[in-house]
């Protein structure tokens, strides 16, 4: 009996060799383990048939058994290492990120030129001391025209050829009612620049566009003069298109500054090119707004941000900011 169990354990130890080797997943191990160590396995089965073996042959049986169940355990622990390591391999290395592999080009976008010298500007006033303020870009007729000293059927009319829109609105065309809009608000005293959109019945050409952008300035209060405008302008010429400009003065006239004056800058040599116009607040405008001219001094300027771009890039067409052109867009 003993005989037939050890020869019995010979016979699964062969097959369990064979069955071993095959196994190649963690499933398969699993099905083998099964077939051998399950409830109703192989080697589980040998033992049950230890019971009809008589008293004396038992420990013997049982060693024989409990080595061929040990050697069989000790083997699926072994592969079942072995099999995880290649799972966990093969997992990396399907996952594994080639690094040599052509990128995705995702071209990174920026900033629109105008959107960025009018930044620059803000920067400048802004430390200066100036808010950012803001107007509507569909305007009545009183805060273009009639609060800025420009009656109906002034000539000076003409200088602002408009878009009107209906009775009484139009399409501002400057940043110079929101001077009006500012005070109206607010008490003395006022430090504010306005950058905005603009829109006037030009014909499109190299240096026009019914579509344009300006920095209003206005400043009111006690004592200011000319003087103060002129350092204004100076400081921010100097620090917008840095040393080695000169600047001119010359009379002009706007109803809504007394006196008025157009800005030229010029590089030492280089020929004067008009960047503003300016001017100490005409009385008529702060007794508008309910000032006291007799209180209060002020001054105003207007400055076309296409015209500060093209000056500062070497840009001559202001066409080009308008046609979304990135070969354009793209140089700044
Ligand atoms: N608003 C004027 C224009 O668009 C420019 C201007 C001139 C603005 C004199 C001002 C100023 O504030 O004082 O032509």
């Amino acid at each position: 009996m003993l005989q037939e169990i050890a020869t019995r354990v010979e016979e699964i130890r062969k097959k369990w060799e064979e069955d071993g080797r095959r196994v190649s997943s963690l499933k398969e191990l699993e099905e083998v383990r099964i077939r051998y160590l399950g409830r109703k396995g192989l080697v589980t089965a040998l033992f049950a048939a230890l019971r009809e073996l008589p008293p004396a042959e038992r420990a013997e049986a049982g060693r024989l058994l409990n080595a061929l169940r040990e050697e069989i355990q000790g083997e699926i622990e072994r592969l079942r290492t072995e099999l995880q390591a290649a799972a966990e391999a093969e997992r990396l290395r399907r996952e594994a990120y080639d690094f040599t592999l052509p990128g995705v080009w995702r071209g990174v976008g920026k900033l629109h030129p105008l959107t960025q010298v009018r930044l620059e500007i803000e920067r400048i006033f802004m430390e200066m001391g100036f808010d950012v303020a803001s107007g509507p870009e569909v305007e009545t007729d009183y805060y273009n025209f009639e609060a800025l000293n420009i009656p109906e059927d002034h000539p000076a009319r003409d200088e602002w050829d408009s878009f009107y829109i209906g009775e009484g609105l139009l399409l501002r065309t400057h940043t110079s009612p929101v001077q009006i809009r500012v005070m109206k608000s607010r008490k003395p005293p006022v430090r504010i620049i306005c950058p905005g959109r603009c829109y006037r019945r030009d014909t499109p050409d190299a240096t026009h566009f019914p579509v344009f952008h300006q920095v209003e300035l206005l400043w009111v209060e006690r004592g200011l003069t000319m003087a103060h405008l002129k350092w204004i302008i100076e400081e921010f010429v100097r620090q917008f298109f840095g040393p080695g400009y000169e600047m001119r003065f010359s009379a002009d006239f706007f109803p809504f500054t007394e006196p008025s004056a157009q800005v030229h800058i010029r590089r030492r040599g280089g020929p004067w090119l008009e960047i503003m116009g300016a001017g100490m607040v005409d009385p008529a405008v702060f007794e508008e707004v309910g000032y006291d001219p007799e209180e209060v001094t002020g001054f105003a300027f207007g400055l076309g941000i296409e015209r500060m771009a093209m000056l500062k890039y070497g840009i001559d067409d202001i066409r080009l900011f308008f046609q979304n052109d990135v070969r354009f867009l793209g140089q700044f």
